[in-house]
């Protein structure tokens, strides 16, 4: 009964590993929620200028998403836990990068996280989200609007195409507080001042 718990907690644990912080710090580059967008995340360490630094940040951010949820797929079963317990243990460390225990509970908008929790629970679902962010990056250059429409698509990919099976609901969670923190996105898509991938912070300190 403990092993769901225990699971959840290591999961957000996991997620608070805010990878843009850490990165930059080793790095010595200045904090991503100083410049920018403020938001610890793989995009706006982008907009520092050191693309090294953003690629480190991407992957780890989307591993912290994708070790837990294949850790309890693989060794969850004897302890009782599933494929849904994996996809709500991947919610937590979704959550974790959005409130980090570890940074004062200023954490980022979960996209790489939420990739790698999709990629986990069911990768053909993770590539068919990838490809539709890749698509709408490509015409657009928007990550943001990007983010949101393909974290909005994955959960009806899911269900109309493999099943609505009951981890959906995992997904549903992410990809709605992946909307609600991109609501400063949304503001700046509608003024048309967001910036576009490539475009760098006008000034890091
Ligand atoms: O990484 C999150 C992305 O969707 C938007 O990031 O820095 O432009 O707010 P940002």
């Amino acid at each position: 009964a403990l092993a769901l718990p225990l699971a959840l907690i290591a999961g957000y644990l996991f997620g608070s590993l805010s990878f843009a912080v850490i990165f930059s710090r080793l790095m010595g580059l200045a904090d991503p929620r100083s410049y920018g967008s403020k938001n610890p995340g793989a995009t706006n360490v982008l907009r520092s200028g050191n693309k090294a630094a953003a690629i480190l940040t991407l992957a780890f951010d989307a591993l912290k998403g994708y070790v837990p949820v294949l850790l309890v797929l693989m060794f969850g079963a004897p302890y009782g836990l599933g494929e849904t317990a994996a996809a709500f243990v991947g919610l937590a460390a979704f959550i974790g990068h959005l409130w980090p225990v570890f940074f004062r509970f200023q954490g980022g908008k979960g996209v790489a996280t939420a990739a790698g929790v999709l990629m986990a629970v069911n990768p053909l679902l993770g590539v068919a989200t990838l490809l539709s962010f890749g698509l709408i990056v490509a015409f657009s250059r928007y990550v943001s609007l990007a983010a949101m429409v393909a974290a909005v698509f994955a959960p009806f990919y899911q269900a109309l195409i493999w099943g609505p099976e009951p981890f959906i609901g995992a997904l549903v969670l992410m990809s709605l507080l992946l909307v609600w923190r991109h609501e400063a996105n949304i503001r700046r898509l509608l003024a048309g001042t967001e910036s576009r991938l490539g475009q760098k912070a006008a000034a890091v300190q």
